[in-house]
């Protein structure tokens, strides 16, 4: 993915979340792919932590790994949390980490208002590719685009 921000101006617009990032995926657990991804959604909800983590987990029947960015989605659907501020995902990659096309599909869903802020770091340097999820995922597929309402997740 082309950057077109740094990792200063992410920390200073969301102070932790890039360290959250790099924790979570110090969390991985890939014993196939060796290729660790650490995912963070962040909430201004009162409801709880303001970070909630994903990583990447490999199973040894490899169609079953979970992503991290479905990881940390996933987690905060089940806290019953409201709708997420932004998300970071990092990778140790040559540049800014690209999601997978099930992520960006599942981000696209989850995302109704059209209004979380994704940024896509990666470990190797300070370049950071920050965008949206229709960006991510252009014309996604929607079963019912009118009845965005039912199928917001957020609490
Ligand atoms: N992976 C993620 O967790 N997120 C991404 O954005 C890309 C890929 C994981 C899945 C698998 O465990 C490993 O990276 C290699 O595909």
């Amino acid at each position: 993915m082309k950057p077109n921000t740094t990792r200063a101006a992410v920390e200073q617009a969301y102070p932790g979340l890039v360290a959250a990032a790099e924790a979570a995926m110090a969390r991985a657990h890939a014993p196939h792919s060796h290729f660790r991804v650490g995912a963070v959604l962040l909430f201004d909800d009162g409801r709880g932590e303001r970070f909630v983590p994903g990583c990447n987990v490999e199973s040894d029947v490899y169609g079953l790994t979970i992503c991290a960015e479905r990881n940390a989605l996933f987690s905060a659907v089940a806290q019953g949390r409201g709708y997420p501020l932004a998300l970071a995902v990092i990778a140790d990659t040559d540049e800014p980490v690209a999601p997978c096309g099930a992520c960006r599909q599942w981000l696209h869903e989850c995302d109704v208002e059209r209004r979380l802020r994704v940024f896509l770091l990666t470990r190797r340097s300070d370049a950071v590719r920050e965008c949206g999820t229709d960006d991510l995922l252009p014309e996604a597929f929607a079963l019912d685009a009118q009845a965005r309402a039912a199928r917001n997740p957020w609490r």
